[in-house]
């Protein structure tokens, strides 16, 4: 949570306390002199810091009132009485706290912080399944931009995608846009996915589906994590011979073969609840990296592997010298079209409603 420190030294040495044998000294007096005047201009201007689990470990263990994943967030940011908001983590969900709590002024610490899932499609593309496939309910994941929510029935985060899903009880559901996700998801409820082709489906492939026994299809679309994708389960049998005791972790935007190959899969804030409860002492975790640090900083028995190589480029357009100019010149400002607004929150509230 956020230092409540008197001065710049007193704030190096509770962030040394928390990250020593993470981050260097030398970065750390640089970063808590940057965490210091964002704290106190937060105070000053009555803010709340909402920070996502891939934040950097000296941005998230300074200056965030809250951390956790999107559906953690989003629940905050929709009751939360502080203003302006300062959205650590991408512009989906920056969007999301805007549209949930459109009187406040929130703020994105970064000029774009987009996201592959969420570039890969548009509302238009929404319409056109809806055209090929009427009648059937339609859940986007949190990562979508705001005209895509508009066009769906119901939201969904990596949290509840399942609970999501069968609370529409429901023979077919078109789920939207996470290639991999879908796929867990069919896994997790015993039901098959189908992605659609271009041509209109046919009466007598519909007929098929029911043929072979479905109580539903997941009609699913081609996007990924362009991080979570490029984990494979060759690193995990790699890791596995190199550390027999290592328990792994994987996000469920990760391909099918890989959340099988893991012990575990889960949201980001499932991910690190698992860690803290589990006696493992060695865990890779197959996620952005930075995740792995900010576990290793409170739970200092366990040792954490990940695989660096692989980052978020948009989650890490978020640095404290960014907040910091957020903070101060109220950069950059969320806007969401009212229209568009009032028919995504009424997809995200129904998504919130399920708990
Ligand atoms: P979580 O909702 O699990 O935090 O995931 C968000 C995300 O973008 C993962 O890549
Ligand atoms: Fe999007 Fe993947 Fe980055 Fe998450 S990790 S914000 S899904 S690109």
């Amino acid at each position: 949570m956020a230092l409540e420190t008197a001065s710049v030294e007193a704030t190096f040495s509770a962030l040394k306390d928390r990250l020593d044998g993470v981050v260097p000294d030398f970065e750390l007096s640089h970063k808590a002199a940057l965490a210091f005047e964002i704290n106190q201009i937060k105070q000053e201007r009555g803010a709340v810091i909402l920070g996502h689990n891939y934040m950097e470990p000296a941005l998230y263990h300074s200056v965030c009132d809250f951390h956790g994943d999107s559906l953690e967030l989003s629940r905050i940011a929709a009751t939360t009485e502080s203003n302006p908001i300062v959205f650590c983590g991408v512009r989906f969900m920056g969007e999301t706290a805007k549209i949930l709590n459109p009187d406040r002024t929130v703020l994105l610490p970064a000029d774009r912080a987009g996201c592959s899932l969420a570039e890969s499609i548009t509302a238009e593309d929404v319409r056109r399944l809806r055209d090929r496939y009427p009648g059937i309910p339609v859940v986007a994941y949190i990562n979508t931009y705001a005209d895509v929510k508009a066009e769906v029935d119901i939201c969904c985060t990596s949290g509840n995608a399942k609970q999501v899903v069968e609370s529409l009880e429901c023979e077919q559901v078109i789920f939207l846009p996470d290639e991999y996700l879908a796929a867990n998801v069919a896994n997790e409820t015993g039901k098959q996915i189908i992605y659609p082709s271009l041509r209109p489906i046919s009466s007598s492939k519909r007929e098929s589906a029911s043929d072979i026994g479905l109580q539903y299809d997941l009609i699913g679309w081609k996007g990924r994590c362009e991080v979570h994708e490029k984990f494979t389960v060759q690193d995990i049998l790699d890791v596995r011979e190199q550390f027999p005791d290592v328990m792994v972790l994987a996000h469920p935007e990760c391909s099918p073969e890989v959340v099988k190959a893991s012990d575990f899969s889960g949201s980001t804030g499932a991910m690190i609840k698992h860690v803290k409860e589990s006696e493992t002492t060695r865990y890779l975790l197959l996620t952005e990296c930075s995740m792995g640090d900010n576990i290793a900083a409170e739970s200092g028995d366990k040792e954490m592997l990940r695989l660096c190589s692989v980052r978020c480029p948009h989650m890490n357009e978020i640095t404290l010298e960014n907040v910091l100019i957020a903070l101060k010149e109220n950069r950059q400002e969320i806007h969401v079209p009212e229209e568009i607004s009032r028919r995504a929150r009424s997809a995200i509230q129904k998504m919130l409603e399920i708990g």
